[in-house]
């Protein structure tokens, strides 16, 4: 199917870091098309019109959408996709970049994603379902620690748990089998899963995909703990760079041999036809590379990283995916490194303060290719500038050296005030020191 021409007026959904590098890609299509953001938040607010109706209030956005005369939506979080925002705006016959809610299944259901890596022989870590607690204990005593567990449905980045001790396993096996994942139409009732521990590099690989075809985008690496030297809890991400160099050519190949091809192959053979961004998390064990998880969305904050190396204008991507037309495209990337530090809220991922007051360096201070993406922010009754979520800001540097991207990253960092900021001081630093 040939693409019609490029959209005129486009919906970004969602309020994130993530959204922010969306909307910074497309407002330089040279096309010029006119956006709109919703709920969107203070940083994005700057740049576009944005409305306040929640990413998960899919009448809101369908009244929003008509009212506008919007002609392209780019959805960014899972739950809209879920719920079946571009299943309705299908009906309506407005094109959309994301899955039906069929194909976000994938990310909404691990026992599902999972029963499908099976099938497809698809290199994963081995698998046990359960939905009785005794049972699952009994199979841990029988499979002794670090071992993983995790909750069937979407559950904002809490349902996984990587166990050190056969009793912290058990724990959380009986807390996740109690937890009521955020009801995505994914999960009947509440199950779990309990999967052997592998050990290795992560890496994120976001594949746009169309139908049969697809491109793979430039590699990231996630930072996913709280601390430095990757301790402490799972957050939703603190900090990534790109490309992920541990991802040789040749590796990669492989992991398009015997994972994106299988996976993309193996969708359309459930019959979804999926357009969107199929976000695969890899480890890289030393039995090679295996999937931890699938995503069908953009990761946060590797498209902050990503975007900004993708030379191709990311309008004609999406728009060609969306209708069905990705093999026009040629991906065009720079070689120069992107790294992102995610300036948090102190206590995220767990309770942290909103409404501080942030103050940023003028924009005119900040050093070239570099940029201050907003996440959790929000301006209040008196105009300024407030946290209002756990990851708040993404500091986005691009240089011909990671070392410089990384250098000019916290530079900008430390020139941020704001009382409850706490970032991660090792972005990048594996990388680093293999260079
Ligand atoms: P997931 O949402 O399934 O990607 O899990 C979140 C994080 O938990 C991953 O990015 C990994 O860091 C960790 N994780 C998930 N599954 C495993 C596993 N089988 N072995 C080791 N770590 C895992
Ligand atoms: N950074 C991981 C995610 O977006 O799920």
């Amino acid at each position: 199917m040939a693409s019609p021409n490029l959209p005129h007026s486009i919906l970004v959904v969602g309020s994130g870091g993530r959204e922010h590098a969306l909307v910074t890609a497309l407002r330089k299509s040279p096309s010029k098309p006119s956006i709109i953001c919703c709920p969107g938040n203070a940083g994005i607010e700057r740049d576009v019109p944005c409305f306040n109706v929640a990413a998960d209030d899919i009448p809101g956005l369908l009244t929003l959408i008509k009212e506008k005369k919007i002609d392209f939506v780019v959805v960014g979080p899972e739950v809209p996709l879920s719920l079946g925002l571009v299943d309705q705006l299908d009906v309506l016959g407005i094109p959309a970049f994301g899955p039906k809610a069929n194909g976000a299944r994938l990310e909404a259901s691990k026992t599902y994603t999972k029963e499908i890596l099976l099938k497809y022989n698809i290199p994963t870590a081995k698998t046990a379902f359960f939905t009785d607690a005794d049972k699952a204990c009994a199979y841990l005593d029988k499979n002794p620690a670090p071992i993983v567990i995790k909750a069937d449905g979407l559950a904002a980045g809490k349902g996984v748990v990587v166990a050190a001790t056969t009793e912290e396993a058990k724990k959380a096996a009986k807390d996740l089998l109690k937890l009521n994942p955020h009801n995505s139409g994914a999960s009947t009732g509440n199950s779990i899963l309990i999967e052997a521990c592998l050990t290795g590099e992560e890496t994120s690989l976001l594949v746009v995909v169309s139908g049969k075809d697809y491109i793979i985008l430039p590699t990231a690496q996630d930072h996913k703990r709280i601390g430095e030297n990757d301790t402490g809890p799972n957050t939703g991400g603190m900090g990534a760079y790109s490309p992920a160099s541990v991802v040789t050519e040749d590796l990669l190949k492989q992991i398009d041999k015997t994972i994106v091809g299988p996976s993309v192959h193996a969708i359309a053979s459930e019959g979804i036809d999926f357009r969107g961004i199929l976000f695969i998390g890899i480890m890289l064990t030393a039995d090679g590379p295996k999937v931890l998880e699938y995503n069908t969305r953009f990761g946060d904050p590797e498209t902050q990283v990503v975007l900004p190396r993708i030379k191709t204008d990311l309008l004609i991507i999406l728009w060609a995916a969306a209708h069905k037309n990705l093999s026009s495209v040629t991906l065009e990337v720079s070689p120069d490194p992107a790294l992102c530090v995610v300036v948090a809220a102190k206590g995220y991922p767990n309770s942290y303060p909103k409404g501080d007051g942030i103050t940023l360096p003028p924009l005119e201070a900040l050093p070239p290719r570099s940029y201050v993406l907003h996440a959790g922010t929000a301006l209040n009754s008196n105009k300024e500038l407030v946290t209002s979520g756990g990851r708040v800001l993404g500091v986005v540097s691009m240089a011909g050296t990671l070392k410089e991207a990384a250098t000019k990253a916290y530079w900008i960092c430390d020139q941020i005030a704001c009382t409850s900021k706490v970032f991660r001081r090792d972005i990048g630093a594996r990388q680093l020191k293999r260079e």
